[in-house]
């Protein structure tokens, strides 16, 4: 739990389809964040032979410290998922309650739980069971009944991670033992932060991040920081520590608000798509954007030879955004199959 040591401590927040290996590779390289979020994946889907989901969970050493994010509805896939994230080397373990997509609230998951707090502390209580049972060597991943092709995936993962010990090695001892941490929103329809925050902070979590927006808004509007400032006064005499979430853009912001509204930390998202810069205030040039998007790419064919070029294009769109040229460069960047393509668009890129 070293990383919460040095606060304030601004962090990648988790995005799904953005921020894979590589777009973490690539943020790493040109602006390391003092924490680094997975993408979320379901704690149902590791538990239960979803091989291709491992993809998620890859990291390299480089980029720690790092939490892997889970999101589901039951407590017995987090007991899993939680003995599963400690075998891979995570550094801390965060649970959605948060998400506000339909695909995963119709489902009782993400933001939906902030509607079943007891369910919400059964999950919490459930992941933690898991990391101490695997922390004291009391139930590594060959016992929660795992098929081979998952037990090989898990052996991969480890090894692009170089994570050597298991379970049941001495080394172990002088392991961390992963963080517990929720990430959540204000409320459903309205904030109840009050009452909410009270809930999750009873259960001795290391860090409790706070997006400042309800389920209902998604991501319209703006983020009340105000709202999140409440959970602050609230967690005063616990040991959590409290993150701000929503609209940041720099680094500069990150510790303003930091100061302002008395967090220990806060999560940047959306302004780290195409600019990794957003951690050090830098203001890259159309040359500096042009090389990131181009390592980006490089970085993701090696990293996920078997995956679509295209599905790559979305982000050399926030590349592109807010160039003098950008509507014509969208044209072109939606129709890029290889970093040959890529290359032949230099010129444009920087004209
Ligand atoms: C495309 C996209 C995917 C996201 N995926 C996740 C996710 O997997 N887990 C999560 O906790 N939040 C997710 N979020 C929410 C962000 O982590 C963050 O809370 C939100 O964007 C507000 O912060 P920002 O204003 O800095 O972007 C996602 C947001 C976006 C835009």
């Amino acid at each position: 739990m070293n990383f919460l040591n040095k606060l304030p401590i601004i962090t990648l927040s988790p995005m799904d389809g953005i921020t894979d290996e590589a777009f973490r590779l690539l943020q790493t390289e040109i602006a390391k964040p003092e924490l680094i979020f997975t993408e979320f994946v379901s704690a149902e889907g590791i538990s239960h032979g979803g091989v291709k989901l491992y993809d998620t969970l890859l990291f390299s050493s480089k980029e720690r410290p790092i939490i892997g994010q889970l999101f589901g509805k039951n407590p017995e896939s987090f007991y899993k998922s939680a003995i599963i994230l400690c075998e891979l080397g995570f550094d801390g373990i965060d649970i959605n309650m948060g998400c506000p997509a339909k695909t995963v609230t119709q489902n009782g998951s993400g933001a939906a739980l902030i509607g079943k707090p007891d369910l919400a502390v059964e999950i919490i209580k459930a992941t933690k069971k898991g990391i101490n049972d695997w922390f004291t060597g009391k139930t590594g991943v060959s016992d929660i009944s795992l098929n081979q092709k998952t037990l090989d995936v898990i052996n991969r993962n480890k090894k692009y991670s170089s994570i050597v010990e298991t379970y049941c090695n001495t080394s172990l001892l002088k392991k961390n033992k992963p963080t517990v941490s929720v990430k959540t929103r204000l409320g459903i329809t309205e904030s109840i932060i009050d009452s909410w925050a009270l809930i999750l902070l009873a259960q001795d979590l290391d860090f409790l991040t706070i997006h400042g927006r309800t389920l209902k808004q998604g991501y319209a509007g703006t983020a009340d920081w105000a709202e999140i400032a409440k959970v602050v006064k609230l967690a005063k005499n616990t040991k959590t520590k409290i993150f701000g979430n929503g609209d940041i853009e720099s680094k500069s912001q990150a510790l303003e608000f930091c100061q302002k509204y008395g967090v220990n930390g806060v999560l940047i998202g959306r302004s780290a798509c195409g600019n990794p810069w957003c951690f050090t205030d830098h203001i890259a040039t159309p040359k500096e954007r042009f090389s990131a998007m181009l390592l980006h790419a490089q970085f993701f064919t090696e990293v996920f030879p078997h995956r679509r070029f295209d599905s790559l294009r979305k982000n050399f769109l926030f590349y592109a955004s807010g160039l003098t040229n950008a509507k014509q460069l969208r044209t072109k960047l939606v129709r890029l199959n290889s970093i040959k393509d890529l290359l032949a668009l230099e010129d444009d890129f920087l004209s």
